[in-house]
């Protein structure tokens, strides 16, 4: 669980997630503090507050961590703050996303801050989260869908040992993957019927859309957009909107894909029964035509890892 801290409140056992500098000159990352020069380095930043795991290190007042050992029955109460928390991400995202579809200025600090934040919920209460975020209301999915997905994502590129810098893009990545979305008309987005053949190809049309859109913001990094426009992209060519093929699909757009299709399968939805995590990830690993069988397999470790609680 993260909790934030004044920065002088920072002690030795307890475990940094991350320190936020409004210049960004301090970029180590989930840290252990053991040392005075860890202590001073600290202090020396700009930042006047700092994350820190408390399943990890001491809490605030020097209380051990609790040891996630053994797999018990999540705490109502905990389900309840993390789905309190999901909701006010996905607000905040609708409201984020809301304003670059108005043609307003990026807030790529806060984005970050955003996906950060997000995947300390993730990485802290990866199994609550993820059934919190299964279930969606109507105004919410795909916010809620982009915050899983973008929480996912930060949990695969740690396990695959990216570096922070690349985990944090990948995390705004995903909370930006389907904004075109919003450029669908809300009738043909949540028509509840078949589709013709025109409104399949609008919706098929998002990721090209949103691609256009996240273009005209020079600041964002080139695989954020990449993830944009390429994560409904097959190994096999087969998927949309460009049938691009494996040698095309970088690293970030797989693990994106990966993700992204996970958490539809595994969400509710009206017209079906949700699926399991096990049955997604077999469903996935059955079709290596179309997604990369080592992210299907990374994704089942990293959730067949996580606490419970
Ligand atoms: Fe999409």
């Amino acid at each position: 669980m993260l909790v934030k801290i004044a920065k002088d409140r920072i002690r030795k056992g307890m475990y940094v997630e991350s320190v936020a500098c409004p210049s960004r000159e301090f970029a180590r990352r989930r840290f252990l503090v053991k040392t005075d020069a860890d202590l001073t380095a600290i202090l020396a930043t700009s930042a006047t507050e700092v994350s820190i795991n408390i399943r990890l290190g001491l809490d605030p007042d020097g209380r051990q961590p609790q040891a996630a050992t053994t797999r018990r029955a999540a705490d109502p109460v905990r389900v309840e703050a993390v789905r309190q928390e999901v909701s006010q991400s996905a607000k905040a995202l609708k409201a984020s996303l809301g304003d670059l579809v108005a043609g307003g200025s990026l807030d790529m600090t806060g984005l970050s801050q955003a996906a950060e934040d997000n995947a300390g919920i993730w990485s802290d209460s990866t199994v609550i989260a993820l059934e919190v975020t299964r279930l969606k209301s109507k105004d919410e999915t795909t916010y809620m869908h982009s915050m899983a997905v973008s929480g996912m994502m930060t949990l695969l590129a740690r396990s695959l040992e990216m570096d922070e810098e690349t985990t944090g893009i990948l995390g705004v990545a995903g909370m930006l993957h389907d904004i075109g979305k919003l450029l669908i008309p809300s009738e043909i987005l949540t028509k509840p019927g078949k589709l013709t053949e025109a409104e399949r190809h609008v919706i098929r049309n998002h990721p090209e859309a949103g691609y256009r859109l996240l273009k005209t913001y020079p600041e964002l990094p080139s695989v954020v957009l990449d993830i944009c426009r390429l994560h409904h992209e097959a190994l096999d060519g087969s998927g949309y909107p460009l049938g691009l093929k494996q040698n095309d699909l970088s690293v970030p757009v797989r693990l994106s894909t990966v993700c992204d299709v996970f958490e539809a399968l595994t969400s509710v939805r009206p017209y079906k029964r949700p699926w399991s995590s096990t049955q997604a990830l077999d469903w996935m690993f059955a079709r290596p035509q179309f997604f990369d069988r080592k992210m299907v397999i990374r994704l089942g470790s990293v959730l067949a890892d996580a606490p419970l609680h």
